[in-house]
């Protein structure tokens, strides 16, 4: 396949951070940019090369749910806490590269925005998921 022999059987690992983090694709790679996504009249677009779910055959069956996973876990993880890194700098984008490419290890604080509302959320979801063995007192 393109000059490379590959033989039959080998586990092939698509390498998708590099294609994250090729320039060519993203320009400024490094650098957060959500209008990425963007087209010129504003809609939301998701460049061909925009893989964190692999591609082809062996594409991820649990893009959907781990797309809304995502969303549920991050929105409500913001609209509770204040979060704040207790470095002096952000852990950089280098990572450790092993099954998952995951950052470097550092420590952050969460702050509630409002402990009383936060309160109330865990003892309404509390007594609805776990009605008969957890109790939250606050
Ligand atoms: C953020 C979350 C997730 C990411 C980034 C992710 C990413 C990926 C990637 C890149 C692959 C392709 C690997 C390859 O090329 O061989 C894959 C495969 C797969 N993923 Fe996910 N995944 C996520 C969540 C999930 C969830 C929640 C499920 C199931 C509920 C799931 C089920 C699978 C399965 C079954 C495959 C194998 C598909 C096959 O080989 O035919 N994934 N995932």
């Amino acid at each position: 396949m393109e000059g490379y022999t590959i033989p039959q059987g080998a586990h092939v690992i698509p390498h998708i951070y590099a294609v994250h983090m090729n320039p060519d694709f993203f320009p400024d790679p490094e650098e957060y940019r959500p209008e990425r996504f963007l087209s010129p009249e504003g809609k939301f677009t998701q460049p061909q090369q925009f893989m964190p779910f692999g591609v082809g055959m062996r594409r991820c069956l649990g893009d959907k749910l781990a797309e809304k996973e995502l969303f549920l876990f991050f929105s409500s993880l913001i609209h509770m806490f204040d979060v704040t890194s207790l470095s002096p700098s952000l852990p950089g984008l280098s990572g450790k590269c092993e099954v998952t490419h995951s950052p470097h290890e550092f420590q952050i604080v969460c702050v509630p925005r409002k402990a009383d509302t936060l309160i109330r959320l865990i003892q309404a979801n509390a007594a609805k998921a776990f009605p008969s063995h957890i109790r939250t007192y606050g």
